[in-house]
């Protein structure tokens, strides 16, 4: 199949571009680099010892998309790009809403004029706001979220559902990701956070290799085993094929929401130990307040992508940190070499 993916140059998307080439796919990429450089698509490249074709611009230009459209035969569209941090949400609604809604709205149109209705949506744990039982099935309400971050992310799912029902020509998979870390086990590509991360892998690999103290752990107090968060950690590379299998399995008109997780909680001390034994030294932490907005426990019931999809997450927390440390170690600087 010929894939549009947007943001393919980011974290997931790039990942996903590997497991899409590997799987014979052809996708093709447009990033306004943003938040991502373009030696990760070289990167992909590298490793697959395929090519694909990027393009470097902005998904809310209608033209360029046009273009694109025009110059390759889409079948189906994977759409990564948007702005993700939530502090920095609250801080730039505007900009957020602008990039994530006015993106989505850009895509789905030029989609509707080049007769493109299969898409695939990047959608979070975090429309779920406050899980009202655990482990989260896709049934369980949504809405509550705190953030312009998370209103987004609703608003694009209602966005694209109310396109199906209107048209029930289209396909719209909504992929509700928990937390994905970990990078591609040839240690080429992986997360590429700018200034101090804000995600709590990427946090503790800066302190690993010594570029930060020491790990702040938020909070010891929640109702969970050791009193810290947990949440389901996914493995970036499972997570790239879950888009591969909803590609390849979801062929019917209408709308599909499912669950990208492992249906295992972690807690924070969890992951600080597991990554210890991952880079074989011990991670320096203290515990300090809880940050505003944090719930205390969030995993998936994922069992329903493993059901439709035949997609199951298969490595574990080991894997995930020690992915992630051969990336630090290999790129200390990201990808500004
Ligand atoms: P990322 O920032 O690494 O990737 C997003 C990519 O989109 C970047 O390369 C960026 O340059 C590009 N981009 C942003 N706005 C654009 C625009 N208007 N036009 C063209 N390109 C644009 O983030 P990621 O972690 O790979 O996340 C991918 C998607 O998955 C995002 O929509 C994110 O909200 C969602 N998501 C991520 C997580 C996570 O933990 N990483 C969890 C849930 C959902
Ligand atoms: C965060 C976002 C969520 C987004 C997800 C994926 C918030 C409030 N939520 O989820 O919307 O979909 O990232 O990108 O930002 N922690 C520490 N110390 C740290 C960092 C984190 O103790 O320095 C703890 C947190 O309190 C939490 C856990 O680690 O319990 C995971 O945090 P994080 O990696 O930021 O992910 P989420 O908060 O689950």
């Amino acid at each position: 199949m010929k894939i549009l993916v947007t943001g393919g140059a980011g974290y997931i998307g790039s990942h996903t571009c590997v497991e899409l080439l590997n799987c014979g796919h052809q996708p093709v990429v447009i990033d306004n680099f943003c938040n991502s450089l373009p030696e990760s698509i070289n990167r992909v490249q590298q490793i697959t010892g395929k090519k694909l074709p990027l393009y470097r611009g902005d998904i809310r230009d209608g033209a360029l998309l046009d273009k694109i459209f025009k110059e390759h035969k889409i079948d189906c569209v994977i759409h990564f790009a948007g702005l993700k941090a939530v502090g920095e949400s609250c801080v730039k609604p505007i900009e957020y809403y602008d990039n994530n809604i006015g993106g989505t709205l850009s895509l789905v149109n030029a989609m509707k004029r080049n007769g493109c209705k299969k898409i695939v949506f990047s959608s979070s744990a975090t429309v779920y706001g406050t899980p009202e039982k655990l482990p989260l099935t896709e049934d369980c309400k949504t809405g509550g979220t705190t953030n312009p971050y998370g209103t987004s992310k609703l608003f694009q799912e209602k966005i694209l559902s109310d396109i199906y029902a209107a048209d029930n020509g289209w396909t719209v998979i909504l992929l509700r990701y928990f937390n994905p870390i970990g990078a591609h086990k040839s240690g080429l590509i992986g997360e590429d956070p700018h200034g101090i991360p804000n995600n709590l892998s990427p946090y503790i690999a800066k302190v690993a290799i010594g570029e930060l103290p020491e790990v702040r752990v938020f909070g010891n107090d929640y109702p969970t085993k050791d009193g810290t968060g947990v949440r389901d950690y996914i493995h970036v590379v499972d997570l790239a094929q879950g888009h591969v299998a909803a590609i390849e399995k979801v062929n019917a008109a209408g709308v599909y929401v499912y669950n990208l997780g492992t249906g295992t909680g972690y807690s924070v001390l969890d992951v600080i130990n597991a990554f210890s034994a991952a880079c074989g030294k011990p991670i320096p932490y203290t515990v300090v307040q809880r940050r505003d907005g944090d719930i205390a426990e969030c995993y998936a019931d994922a069992s329903k992508a493993e059901r439709e999809l035949g997609w199951k997450a298969k490595l574990g927390l080991g894997d995930m940190c020690s992915s992630l440390w051969h990336w630090q170690q290999l790129n200390p600087r990201g990808y500004n070499k």
